[in-house]
């Protein structure tokens, strides 16, 4: 039986008080939420509050990007040393927006990977097709390309990454992959985990892109859809909790 994980990604929203209103109108009804996984990816001025209010309750929490770096003249940058000082269980590395708007590369993302592995940190990574690849037939080389560069770089870690199919056009424009689209693309991201390491039947292959209280439930009903990474919705306390609840009664 597979262990779902539904992950909220916040993005650049929040402040203190509106975090600890949202936190609070979710983590008390999640005491039944296991044995499933939930966790909030918060930017990282905010980690501190989150872990605070999170720790010891069935939430988990992460961060949304770290450096490729170390330490040293990177300024702005957050490295996974400095991330794990707040023991988040996740960093997302490679969410469309940060290949799009700050340039990332796959090289980029698998540095990333590598780091958040060193420190223990859980790296979700995510890959995706913009519409314009889709619709030229590229999806399969694109994705497949995309995590064939983190596979690369992190050989005998594979099994301890997650996987997010996160396709660009449905990101945030509330146009979703039909659950058919989107299993053919987690089935062959499946494919390509387990020519890398035997255990691929234990990564989680999560699906991201306008899921919502309505189509959650048929998506994650997919065979190689294990659980949801979570934009708009994960703000919204009510559609993310309905999330979490087709994920525990699948
Ligand atoms: P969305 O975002 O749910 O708002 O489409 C998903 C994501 O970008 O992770």
């Amino acid at each position: 039986m597979k262990r779902y994980l539904i992950a909220g990604n916040w993005k650049m929203n929040g402040q203190s008080a509106a975090n600890a209103d949202l936190l609070a109108a979710i983590v008390p009804h999640l005491s039944a939420a296991r044995p499933l996984d939930v966790a909030v990816c918060v930017p990282a001025p905010y980690l501190a509050q989150v872990q605070q209010i999170c720790q010891g309750s069935p939430m988990d929490w992460g961060a949304q990007d770290v450096s490729a770096h170390g330490s040293g003249a990177y300024t702005g940058e957050v490295s996974a040393d400095m991330l794990s000082d707040f023991k988040p269980r996740y960093v997302l590395v490679g969410h469309s927006e940060r290949r799009q708007y700050h340039g990332e590369t796959s090289t980029v993302v698998a540095a990333k990977a590598q780091r958040a592995l060193a420190k223990g940190i859980t790296p979700i990574v995510c890959v995706g097709e913009t519409l314009q690849e889709r619709e030229a037939g590229q999806t399969e080389d694109v994705v497949k390309r995309q995590l064939a560069v983190v596979i690369q770089q992190v050989a005998h870690c594979v099994s301890e990454l997650v996987v997010a199919y996160e396709p660009v056009w449905a990101i945030g424009t509330g146009r979703t992959a039909s659950p058919e689209q989107a299993q053919a693309v987690h089935a062959l991201l499946r494919t390509q985990l387990r020519a890398a390491t035997a255990q691929a039947d234990r990564i989680r292959i999560l699906y991201g892109g306008s899921m919502n209280a309505s189509n959650a439930a048929s998506l994650l009903a997919q065979a190689d859809i294990d659980g949801g990474l979570i934009g708009g919705a994960s703000l919204k306390p009510h559609d993310f909790l309905a999330i979490v609840a087709a994920a525990q009664a699948q």
